[in-house]
């Protein structure tokens, strides 16, 4: 299969890569690019272990082919903190004990992000309905919907 050129933005660094047309997006961030903080569950658009951001809004990679990404602009979970301060939704999971094992983290983190900015007001049920696909199968959730509440506050507060 003949390869093809694409230039993707990652974390705010431009990337050149080749790719085949049949590459998923999560598979050419983890092994093409080495970017591994974006977990792979499914592969079927089911878990949202595979969420980052493309132009700003949440997407699950392994339901995108990395051609589809091709000079777009892509935010994994490396790229939340700057200046090695963590975003206030990474310091809320971290407060509110919002994970665990941490595998379903990176794209709990990614999905609450561009929730919080996507939605003027959330509470408990838009949260929940906000996060519905991305499982987590340790922490029941609780502290996950209480770390995106604590987060928004937060945020609403910096602007
Ligand atoms: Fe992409 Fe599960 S790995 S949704
Ligand atoms: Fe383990 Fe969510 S913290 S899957």
């Amino acid at each position: 299969m003949t390869n093809v050129d694409i230039s993707l933005t990652v974390n705010g660094t431009a990337q050149e890569l080749s790719v085949e047309p049949r590459t998923l997006l999560a598979h050419a961030l983890r092994d093409e690019l080495g970017i591994t903080g974006t977990n792979i569950g499914c592969e079927s658009g089911r878990c949202g272990a595979c969420t980052v951001h493309l132009d700003g809004s949440a997407v699950k990679s392994c339901t995108l082919l990395a051609v589809q990404a091709d000079e777009r602009e892509i935010t994994t979970v490396e790229g939340l903190a700057t200046d090695g301060e963590l975003h206030p939704v990474q310091e809320a999971f971290n407060e509110e004990h919002g994970l665990q094992c941490g595998y379903c983290t990176p794209g709990m983190l990614l999905t609450s992000t561009a929730l919080i900015e996507r939605e003027e007001t959330l509470d408990e049920e838009s949260i929940r309905e906000g996060i519905y696909g991305n499982l987590c199968r340790c922490t029941g959730y609780q502290n996950i919907v209480e770390a995106v509440e604590t987060a928004q506050s937060r945020m609403e507060d910096d602007q």
